[in-house]
């Protein structure tokens, strides 16, 4: 179980957090959603310790992480997928793979895990991660590193990000692929109705506050009652 217990976070002055309260459960996928700088990729970060929140704690599994690092935390079993995914110069795709899994993970098995991204494993499992892989090829890439690792506590930033149409609908069964198999707490940050429609709760950001919070079906109403969505497609 993860506990964030009134997280505040200021910058230059303006509240970015402010007092957020949240237990997520071991075994359910959590969407998080919200406007365009409400929050969201910011508490991500603290959750993964990318950034010290200001005021407030982190438990989990009964343990405070508020100040331990990332690797620390990573240790601990929490995994995350950036918003913008990083390069690694001189690193091949195969390379993260076996990073992200801590263990001499055999090619067939790397070549699974990339298939399940949608990317033709021949093609990538040697490519260095640098700036010739499309914006969407290194997010699939990233998702797989994810996947690889099988974390306790998962999280994606906007997985769509970048994903055309045509895959994206793919991408979705991934997602609920990983809720299904309920084997730890998946956190999806999205804007999109088809990732949210997959969660068991989803928690409604807005202006550094959760503005509500609650299972999906009643959130899933309230938020396209109050028109905020992308809909079903992608952009
Ligand atoms: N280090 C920082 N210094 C100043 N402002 C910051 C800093 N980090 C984040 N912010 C601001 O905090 C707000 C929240 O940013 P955040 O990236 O968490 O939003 P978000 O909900 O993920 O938005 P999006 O949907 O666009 O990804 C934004 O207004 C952003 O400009
Ligand atoms: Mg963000």
């Amino acid at each position: 179980m993860l506990e964030l217990k009134n997280i505040s976070f200021k910058r230059d002055n303006k509240i970015i957090l402010n007092n957020i309260n949240l237990t997520l459960d071991d075994d359910k996928f959590y969407c998080i959603t919200g406007p365009n700088g409400s929050g969201k990729s910011t508490l991500a970060k603290i959750i993964m310790g990318l950034i010290i929140p200001d005021s407030g704690s982190i438990i989990y599994n009964g343990i405070d992480i508020t100040n331990l690092t990332v690797d620390e935390r990573a240790k601990l079993g929490l995994g995350f997928a950036f918003q913008n995914p990083v390069t690694f110069k001189g690193l091949t795709v195969y390379d993260l793979l076996k990073i992200a899994t801590g263990s001499e993970v055999g090619k067939k098995e790397a070549c699974d895990i990339l298939s399940k991204v949608g990317l033709c494993a021949k093609e990538y499992i040697d490519r260095e991660l640098n700036n010739s892989l499309s914006g969407g090829e290194l997010k699939r890439i990233e998702i797989a590193s994810v996947i690889a690792r099988c974390p306790s506590v998962s999280i994606f930033d906007e997985p769509e990000a970048g994903i055309d149409l045509w895959s994206f609908k793919y991408l979705t069964e991934i997602f609920k692929e990983i809720g299904l198999k309920k084997n730890g707490t998946t956190i999806v940050i999205s804007h999109q109705e088809r990732i949210l429609s997959i969660a068991d709760a989803i928690i409604l950001l807005e202006a550094g506050q959760i503005k509500e919070a609650g299972n999906k079906d009643t959130m899933l109403n309230n938020i396209l009652a109050s028109d905020c969505l992308k809909g079903g497609t992608h952009e």
